[in-house]
C-alpha cells in the first residue's frame, strides 16, 4: 500500500479498487481492526479552507480512536519564514500522519522528503486524490464497475477533474470533457491520461460542446469554475457561462438513470442549476457521506 498519497497518477487500479472495498468496509460496520489508529495523531496542515475535507478527516480520526490537530497556515511558525523541510521534521516527532492542503504539489513533495511519516494531499492547485477515491467509491456503489461507463465532465480543468480522470480511466471508463478551449486540460495531464489509456484500455474525449459531449452519459460530473486560488474570476465565468451549467436539458441528453456527481462546495445557477443538483439523479449527499469513509481507509492503510 502506499506511503505517501500526492496524485491518483501514482495508484494502480488494483489499490483504488482496495482502498474502495476497505472505505466501503468501514461504512457497512463491518470488523476492521483499529489497533494501529488507537492514540495515533494526525495533523491537518490548510492553507485553503475546508468544509468537508477537514470535518471529514477530524471526525474519521476520531471514530477510530485517534487524535487529530488542525493547523491553518497562520498557527504554524511557517507563517514567519520556518522552512517547510524543518516543520516537517518537528512534525514527524510529533504526530504520526498528516494530510496537507496547499497551493502547490512542490510544498507537499518537500514535506514528504523531509518527514518520517505519510503524508496526504488534501487538495493542491493541481490534485485532489482523496475526492477521486471517495467519488470512484460513490461510482461504484450506484453502478458496481467503471468499466465501459460513459463520464462526462461539464466545467473547468482543474485539480479535481485530474485525479478523478487518473482514477476513472485506470479503471476502464471512457471519458469525455466538454470545457473551453482555454480551460482544456493541459499537456501534462494529456500526456498522463494517455499513458494510463494505453494500460487500461479506456478512453478520452475532449470537445467544447457540452450537451453533444453528455449523449448516453452513465455519469455527469461538474465543480466550481473558480477554484480557490484562481485568478480572473469574474473573466472566468463570462467564458463558462451560461453554456457550461448543468441544467435538467443537458441531463435530459445523458442516460435516465445517469447520476450527476458534484465535489461541493457548489454555487448554485451558476455551474449546475438547482433543479439537477437537487434533482432525483444528484448524489451529492452520497459523496459527502462518502468522504469519511474513504479517509478512514486512507488513514487506516497509510499508519504502518
Ligand atoms: N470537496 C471538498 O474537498 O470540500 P471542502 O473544500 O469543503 O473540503
Ligand atoms: N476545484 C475546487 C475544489 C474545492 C473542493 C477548488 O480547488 O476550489
Amino acid at each position: 500500500m502506499m506511503k505517501n498519497l500526492m496524485t491518483v497518477s501514482e495508484l494502480d487500479a488494483k489499490d483504488i479498487s482496495e482502498m474502495v472495498r476497505i472505505a466501503r468496509k468501514f461504512k457497512n460496520g463491518k470488523n476492521v481492526s483499529l489497533k494501529k489508529v488507537k492514540n495515533k495523531t494526525l495533523a491537518l496542515i490548510f492553507q485553503k479552507p475546508s468544509t468537508r475535507t477537514r470535518l471529514s478527516f477530524e471526525i474519521a480520526m476520531e471514530q477510530m480512536g485517534g487524535n487529530s490537530i488542525f493547523l491553518s497556515e497562520s498557527d504554524l511558525q511557517i507563517s514567519r519564514g520556518e522552512l517547510i523541510k524543518d516543520t516537517a521534521r518537528t512534525l514527524s516527532e510529533y504526530v504520526d500522519i498528516v494530510a496537507m492542503r496547499t497551493y502547490h504539489n512542490s510544498d507537499i513533495q518537500e514535506f514528504i522528503d523531509n518527514s518520517s511519516i505519510p503524508v496526504i494531499n488534501a487538495l493542491s492547485n493541481t490534485n485532489h486524490p482523496c475526492q477521486a477515491l471517495s467519488d470512484i467509491q460513490t461510482i461504484i456503489e450506484k453502478k458496481k464497475t467503471l468499466r465501459n461507463l460513459k463520464i462526462t465532465w461539464i466545467g473547468d480543468s482543474n485539480n479535481v477533474l485530474n485525479d478523478f480522470l487518473f482514477a476513472a480511466l485506470k479503471l476502464g471508463a471512457d471519458f469525455s470533457i466538454a470545457c473551453p478551449s482555454k480551460y482544456s486540460p493541459n499537456k501534462g495531464i494529456i500526456e498522463v491520461a494517455k499513458e494510463i489509456m494505453r494500460k487500461n484500455k479506456s478512453s478520452l474525449s475532449i470537445s467544447t460542446d457540452p450537451m453533444k459531449a453528455v449523449i448516453d452519459s452513465d455519469v455527469v460530473v461538474t465543480d466550481k469554475i473558480v477554484s480557490m486560488g484562481d485568478k480572473n474570476k469574474e473573466g472566468k465565468k463570462k467564458v463558462f457561462l451560461p453554456k457550461y451549467r448543468v441544467t435538467d436539458k443537458i441531463m435530459s441528453k445523458a442516460k435516465d438513470d445517469a447520476i450527476f456527481m458534484h465535489c461541493l462546495p457548489a454555487v448554485r445557477g451558476e455551474e449546475v442549476s438547482d433543479s439537477v443538483i437537487d434533482g432525483k439523479n444528484s448524489v451529492i449527499w452520497q459523496q459527502v457521506d462518502n468522504k469519511l469513509h474513504m479517509h478512514k481507509a486512507l488513514i487506516w492503510s497509510m499508519l504502518r
